[in-house]
């Protein structure tokens, strides 16, 4: 299996006490949304099980995901860092996990279909990529660049031009395809379904040609 996924209902949380570290507690109290509370919680919540499972913890505050400024945060497990791949989203009211032991490389992304205007889908996705107009394939459109952006570890600071994808396949330009080339110019896959019923999902995962892990 190329990648194992936890998605969590955001409505149904246990509390905070029994899933952070300390260290993630003092980060916590210090987000003022609720909304964005409850989404850093159950990312969190979800990536700690998976994690928990592939190191045989079964104290989910041994495994600790502590912020970074690169907006990626890092993964500690038993008070170690930690170089497992992972990656978290969020999406109206769920929130999703996904690690790998077989790939370095990995990102994840889960979001609502709904109507967005012609405008937006020009400006978001390069003509090459716009195969289809339907809500379904645009949101799937999106989480694949952004499951991509993800994997490249660059989040926001990309043009999102920069990062297409054109019938499942990856493609890397300007800075994208500097910082695809700083990972090794792995060879990357993307995987997209309907995870939950109205919910498109997207994973891209892979590892170094010669190498691997
Ligand atoms: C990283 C990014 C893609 C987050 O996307 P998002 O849809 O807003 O948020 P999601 O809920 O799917 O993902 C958030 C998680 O991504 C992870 N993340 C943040 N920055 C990241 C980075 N640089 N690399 C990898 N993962 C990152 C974090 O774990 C974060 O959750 P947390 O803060 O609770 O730990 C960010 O670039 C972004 O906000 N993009 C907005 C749209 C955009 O312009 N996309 C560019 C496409 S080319």
């Amino acid at each position: 299996m190329p990648y194992q996924l936890k998605v969590v209902d955001l409505s149904g949380l246990p509390p905070a006490d029994g899933i952070l570290s300390e260290r993630e507690r003092a980060f916590y109290e210090t987000l003022r949304f609720p909304k964005r509370r409850t989404e850093w919680l159950g990312g969190r919540f979800a990536l700690k099980q998976l994690a928990a499972e592939v190191f045989g913890k079964t104290d989910l505050r041994q495994v600790e995901v502590l912020p970074h400024e690169s907006g990626k945060p890092v993964l500690w497990v038993g008070g170690d860092p930690c170089h497992l791949a992972f990656s978290i989203t969020h999406s109206s009211g769920y929130a999703a996990a996904a690690v790998s032991t077989t790939n370095k490389f990995l990102g994840i992304d889960l979001e609502k279909t709904e109507h967005r205007i012609e405008a937006w889908a020009k400006d978001f996705f390069h003509p090459s990529e716009l195969t289809d107009g339907s809500d379904a394939f645009l949101t799937a459109l999106w989480t694949q660049k952004e499951a991509l952006v993800k994997l490249l570890g660059t989040g926001l600071s990309l043009n999102s031009y920069e990062v297409r994808c054109v019938n499942g396949i990856p493609q890397f330009f300007g800075s994208a395809q500097d910082a695809y080339s700083a990972l090794g110019a792995p060879e990357i896959s993307v995987h997209t379904c309907e995870l939950i019923s109205g919910f498109m999902f997207s994973a891209a995962y892979g590892n170094r040609v010669s190498g691997g892990r």
